[in-house]
């Protein structure tokens, strides 16, 4: 058994919000993976390298340093190399760069292990794709949740205030993109 409460789900599927909701309820620390995605495309981003290179982004990752810890809001928050990305990880262009670095096995493998190695006596709530199925099969409590596509919509949109613009059907049909994607 992992001291683990796994929330599985689709992107914009509302399970960050509902992970960090059970892990401030709880007083226990709250993991959101796809966060660690999306630090890497922003690290080759920065780094000048194109997301779609796969060669070069595995060859990146030795160097990338990511870690969970209390930001000075006091909330959970994933750190790059030492600093808080924050806003700049919400992005529609780091999120699609996210989507093409998920797919690079060398990248599932070393977000993985980093995964794997935050679990341990203390509980904690880590929300993802694959957390429950791939990550922690063994943890005590699962959850899938979802919405439907308009509404995920809805979310994302509100989310990424740089795409104030777009229109809710194309931001749905760009999300069930992804989910064909992931
Ligand atoms: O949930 P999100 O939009 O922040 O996730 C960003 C990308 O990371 C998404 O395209 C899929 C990928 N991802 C993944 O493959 N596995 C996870 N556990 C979390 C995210």
């Amino acid at each position: 058994m992992q001291k683990v409460i796994a929330i599985d789900g689709p992107s914009a599927s509302g399970k960050s919000t509902l992970a960090r909701m059970l892990a401030d309820k709880l007083a226990i620390p709250c993991v959101n993976t796809g966060s660690m995605f999306r630090a890497v495309a922003l690290a080759a981003h920065r780094a000048g390298v194109a997301c779609a290179d796969e060669e070069a982004v595995t060859g990146l990752l030795p160097g990338i340093r990511l870690e969970y810890r209390r930001n000075n809001r006091g909330e959970w928050d994933l750190a790059l190399d030492g600093e808080f990305p924050g806003e700049a990880l919400r992005s529609a262009e780091i999120a699609a760069g996210a989507s093409r670095v998920a797919a690079y096995p060398a990248v599932r493998e070393a977000l993985k292990t980093l995964q794997r190695a935050m679990a341990g006596s203390q509980w904690l709530v880590m929300e993802g794709r694959d957390i429950g199925s791939v990550i922690f099969p063994e943890a005590k409590f699962k959850y899938f949740i979802t919405a439907s596509p308009l509404e995920r919509a809805r979310r994302r949109l509100a989310q990424e205030g740089d795409r104030a613009g777009s229109s809710l059907e194309a931001v749905a049909s760009e999300i069930a993109a992804r989910d064909e994607a992931d």
